[in-house]
């Protein structure tokens, strides 16, 4: 590793980001170098999109492998045709009805934008998220700005500037703090470069949604166990994973905390430390099996979804071995929330 920098931390106001504090970390954009920030979904690491130089400090500052493409930030849908080319009507469309929010397009790259943002593939993802911080930093910086998660390779993504300085700490230049993200999960990432419109990654932006606007969008889910480069990168199982080794449970609810009950108390047994991560509701049921920790009530899937990929970093720092977990149902963010347990767990689902 390259001898640790001085990484700013900067304390903003979500609603109302101090322009001088905006302008600064701007130049430190223009300049080719690294700031994090937050976007309504999760923390990103930004760079300037239009500099290969920039970008490749983000896959080193991330440790992340030069075949996994990045995200590139814009702040107007005008700022579209900056970076992608032959672009069909539907993602207009879809921009107007969805942006600024948790959806980002794949389009046909443009020729400006550097070959290492896509990891060499022709097309280019887009996205322009919402929140202040961020729409101001793109907007001061002038250019797109290229941001994966703010969070070290396969580690959970960062919802909290504490997260990312936890990770990229004196790997980066600055740090904007704007407080917890609120959606909390990543965005939807939608291709617009075949016949069909295909979901490769379930997020913030519910398929329903989607299909309101382009009916024939459908969901590829496909997982992939090694180092191949593929038409939908960085879909790689292990993913957002705690360091204890986590398992994910589904069937019937009552059955499936039975089982997780019984495994805790079997793990502990052996000596490990057992962490659950479960719904409000669940507790009665697991309480006293282990280290337990509430994602939020059974119904309300957003603040489940916001508080996870904390809670894993939590569970973490409390030395737990194992962590299980269960399924939360596939209305809504749940299909989000059950790719992003399942990659955590590294595929290790149990069936009850
Ligand atoms: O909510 C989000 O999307 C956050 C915030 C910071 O915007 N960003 C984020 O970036 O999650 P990252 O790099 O962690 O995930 C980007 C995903 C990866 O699965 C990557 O493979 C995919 O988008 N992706 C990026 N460019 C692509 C491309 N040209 N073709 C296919 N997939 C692409
Ligand atoms: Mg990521």
């Amino acid at each position: 590793m390259d001898s640790p920098i001085k990484t700013r931390v900067w304390r903003l106001d979500a609603d109302a980001p101090d322009p001088d504090i905006i302008a600064q970390a701007a130049d430190i954009i223009r300049d080719g170098r690294l700031v994090a920030f937050p976007t309504e979904t999760v923390y990103g690491l930004g760079a300037n999109a239009l500099s290969a130089p920039a970008i490749e400090r983000i896959y080193a500052a991330k440790q992340r492998p030069a075949h996994d493409p990045i995200i590139a930030h814009i702040a107007a849908i005008d700022d579209l045709p900056r970076l992608a080319v032959d672009i069909p009507d539907i993602a207009f469309d879809l921009a107007r009805a969805l942006w600024p929010g948790a959806l980002t397009m794949i389009l046909k790259r443009g020729a400006d934008v550097p070959d290492n943002i896509a990891a060499g593939l022709d097309t280019v993802a887009v996205r322009m998220p919402s929140g202040k911080i961020a729409a101001a930093l793109i907007a001061s910086a002038g250019v797109p700005i290229a941001a994966p998660s703010a969070n070290t390779f396969t580690r959970p993504s960062a919802t909290t500037a504490a997260h990312v300085l936890h990770d990229l700490g004196g790997r980066i230049d600055a740090v904007l703090d704007g407080g917890a993200t609120h959606i909390g999960i990543e965005s939807t990432v939608l291709d617009l470069t075949g016949e069909t419109p295909t979901i490769l990654r379930p997020g913030g932006v519910l398929l329903d949604d989607i299909q309101r606007i382009a009916p024939t969008t459908i969901t590829r889910s496909r997982w992939q166990t090694d180092d191949t480069p593929s038409p939908s990168p960085g879909q790689m199982l292990k993913h957002y994973a705690p360091n204890a080794r986590m398992m994910v449970y589904r069937g019937e609810v009552a059955a499936v905390l039975d089982a997780m009950r019984r495994t805790a108390e079997e793990l502990s047994a052996e000596g490990l430390r057992v962490g659950l991560l479960v719904a409000a509701e669940d507790r009665p049921h697991i309480d006293g099996a282990g280290v337990v920790h509430v994602l939020g009530r059974r119904d309300d899937l957003a603040g489940i979804s916001r508080n996870l990929f904390a809670a894993l970093r939590q569970l973490d720092a409390q030395n737990v071995d194992v962590i299980l977990t269960r399924d939360f149902g596939a209305e809504g963010l749940g299909v989000a929330l059950w790719d992003r347990l399942v990659r955590a767990a590294e595929g290790r689902v149990v069936t009850v």
